[in-house]
């Protein structure tokens, strides 16, 4: 058997210093999600997480906790892991920093760099950051208030003196700037390449600081005791250690290397794309074939940081609305290398419009339709065929794999979800077209509509299929309502052609996939609990999976093509003036407004034109 094609993917290592929050959530449920997603493609994958756990900070955390640096960050990794379960992070390996067979290889690396001239020992002079714990040059600095400060964190620097070993950066600069215009999907998105080519590389590459003398929990130099490795030496190690480089069990090394893509937040991309470059140069390794910096989760208009106290969990969230909705949220919220905003609103009305609403009513109707008019039991395909208004969904759905598939080869995982939910939004609009409630009442349609539910329960699978790497516990739950048992049927390659969802399975009605939720009643609930939760200042992690607390009131039976009450009062009713109207070209009943709602404009479409005029519209505007 042909070997099957590698994926490797990283997270960062994060710092253990405080509990993760919902932002480095966010950078695993990618890598996750996208893990997921290659293996199901028939990829043999590879991921990997950990934490970086020397330095400065931890030292004073764990002395200000009264305990050693190990215990400290023990406790924090331990309840890290149990996030990454509970979020439904399937990770490969997770490599701690502390680790020997990290240390080792970490020492092997350092004394090869200096025995082949890269590294060298000098004084060192610069203003130093002591809470990010960084050394900048007076180029580096930024002016706030007459006063030069860091410019991560817009705090003091001190004037520090100290002798340190120097990676010599500035040897490999050229070879590096012609890397990175030479290989154009190496950095992405590709913005950030022409930042690191115009603020770091052609300005002049500085050499790296990569030892201290005054940080004790850290990597020993094994050739000079009283020095420990700096940072990013030790930090940026990790992807190849976690391989076994350098040892004799270098299997998954030579397996899995040069990694397909390094998942960062854009504040690291620098370390990346320069410093692990030549490092990994340095060395004679291949270079990762991708390293992609996304952007932040805001909280308002901050980065969310535990210093400045805005710091949102996961843990409350999942806990009430299940690690799906979060899952999804995270993935379609924002484009994979833009910031967006964290808010408990936006969350909570995605989960309302595309989970309940969108993704919910159409598997409910599907199966309920299907209950309703064939026992439960899926009929066969006929050939009762609306040309019209089958071909252009099952051709569309037929699609989706290819569609989908692009925009996860681009890390898009919005834009991948996107694809999905237009689907979703094509079988909502073909259930209002065909109106299978109308077909149900005459018995001569009885082909057309096996025909019609059909068309819907197969677009229903493909779905459940492609959001199984975004939504790993959901998809089971519809293909038990669909009835679908059978392994292939959940597979990737069960997607190559439409229309394979046999006659003859029970589907099976059961609970609302994603309750609709009452967002001023949650929102209330939600920071209520996180006041709560900040008095206590440690997140509690509660592991009640997926099943949201609250259970949707019983409703009464809404006819199909009506609304009931509840969603007539979500309606937002709004005036508009009419800019411009037209009917559309073959279409006897359609007619295209552009419409200002005195902030914005919109274009609609709208089936009145039997009983309006274009033309009058026209005219009424211009009078
Ligand atoms: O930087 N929005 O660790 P770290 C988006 N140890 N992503 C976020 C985020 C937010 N608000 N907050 C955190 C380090 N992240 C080093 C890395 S790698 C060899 C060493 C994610 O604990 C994002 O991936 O500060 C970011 O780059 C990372 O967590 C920073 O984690
Ligand atoms: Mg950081």
């Amino acid at each position: 058997m042909a070997d099957k094609k590698t994926f490797y993917i990283t997270t960062p290592i994060y710092y253990p210093s405080g509990n993760m929050t919902i932002g480095h959530t966010y950078t695993t449920v990618a890598a996750d999600t996208m893990t997921r997603f290659k293996k199901m493609q028939g990829y043999d994958t590879y991921f990997l997480t950990g934490t970086d756990e020397h330095g400065q900070k931890i030292e004073k955390k764990a002395a200000e906790a009264g305990v050693t640096p190990i215990q400290y960050v023990d406790k924090i990794v331990a309840e890290t892991k149990e996030l990454w379960k509970l979020m439904n992070i399937e990770y490969d390996d997770f490599i701690r920093t502390s680790e020997e067979r990290h240390t080792k290889i970490v020492q092997k690396i350092f004394r090869k760099f200096y025995e082949q001239g890269d590294i060298y020992k000098a004084e060192y002079e610069g203003m130093y950051c002591t809470p990010c714990e960084s050394f900048w040059t007076p180029t580096q600095l930024v002016e706030k208030d007459g006063e030069k400060v860091c410019p991560d964190c817009g705090r003091p620097c001190q004037p520090m003196k100290e002798e340190s070993y120097f990676f010599r950066m500035s040897k490999y600069q050229d070879w590096m700037i012609d890397y990175i215009e030479t290989h154009p999907d190496f950095i992405q998105p590709a913005k950030r390449a022409n930042e690191m080519l115009n603020n770091f590389l052609k300005p002049g590459l500085q050499d790296l600081c990569v030892s201290r003398t005054s940080v004790k929990w850290g990597i020993p130099v094994d050739f000079d005791e009283k020095h420990t490795v700096y940072v990013w030496i030790d930090a940026l190690s990790n992807y190849i250690t976690a391989l076994g480089y350098g040892t004799d069990h270098d299997e998954l090394f030579k397996k899995y290397w040069p990694a397909d893509v390094h998942l960062v937040g854009k504040e690291i991309v620098r370390f990346h794309t320069i410093y692990w470059p030549i490092m990994l140069h340095a060395l004679g390794l291949p270079l990762p074939k991708q390293v992609f910096g996304h952007g932040w989760l805001l909280f308002g208009a901050d980065r969310m940081s535990k210093s400045k106290g805005n710091v949102v969990y996961p843990q409350p969230i999942v806990a009430r609305y299940g690690v799906d909705s979060l899952r999804y949220y995270l993935m379609r919220e924002m484009p994979f290398g833009a910031d967006g905003n964290y808010t408990n609103e936006s969350f909570l009305n995605r989960m309302n419009a595309d989970l309940a609403n969108d993704l919910g009513n159409l598997v409910s109707r599907t199966v309920a339709m299907i209950e309703k008019y064939f026992g439960g039991v899926t009929p066969e395909w006929t050939g009762a065929v609306d040309e019209a208004l089958d071909t252009p969904l099952r051709e569309h759905c037929a699609a989706l794999p290819a569609l989908v598939s692009e925009q996860m080869d681009k890390l898009q995982f919005s834009q991948a979800l996107a694809e999905i939910w237009k689907v979703i939004g094509e079988c909502n609009k073909y259930i209002d077209q065909t109106q299978p409630w109308v077909l149900g009442k005459d018995p001569e349609k009885k082909d057309r509509l096996a025909n019609v539910l059909l068309t819907l329960a197969e677009c229903v699978r493909f779905v459940a299929v492609l959001i199984q790497p975004f939504m790993p516990s959901t998809p089971a739950r519809i293909f038990e309502q669909l009835g679908v048992q059978d392994e292939a049927l959940k597979a990737w390659d069960s997607l190559s052609a439409f229309g394979q969802l046999p006659a003859g399975i029970k589907v099976c009605k059961g609970d609302a996939l994603f309750p609709r939720i009452d967002v001023k009643k949650e929102l209330e609930a939600l920071s209520g609990k996180e006041e709560k939760k900040e008095e206590k200042n440690t997140p509690q992690p509660e592991k009640k999976e997926q099943k949201p607390e609250k259970k949707e009131k019983k409703k009464v039976e809404i006819p199909e093509g009506c609304i009931g009450f509840d969603d007539f009062e979500k309606i937002k009713l709004r005036v508009a003036r009419v800019i411009t109207c037209e009917r559309v070209e073959k279409s006897e009943k359609l007619l295209k407004f552009r419409l200002s709602l005195g902030d914005e404009e919109r274009t609609v479409l709208s089936g009145i034109a039997k009983f309006h005029n274009a033309n009058g519209w026209k005219k009424a505007k211009s009078c």
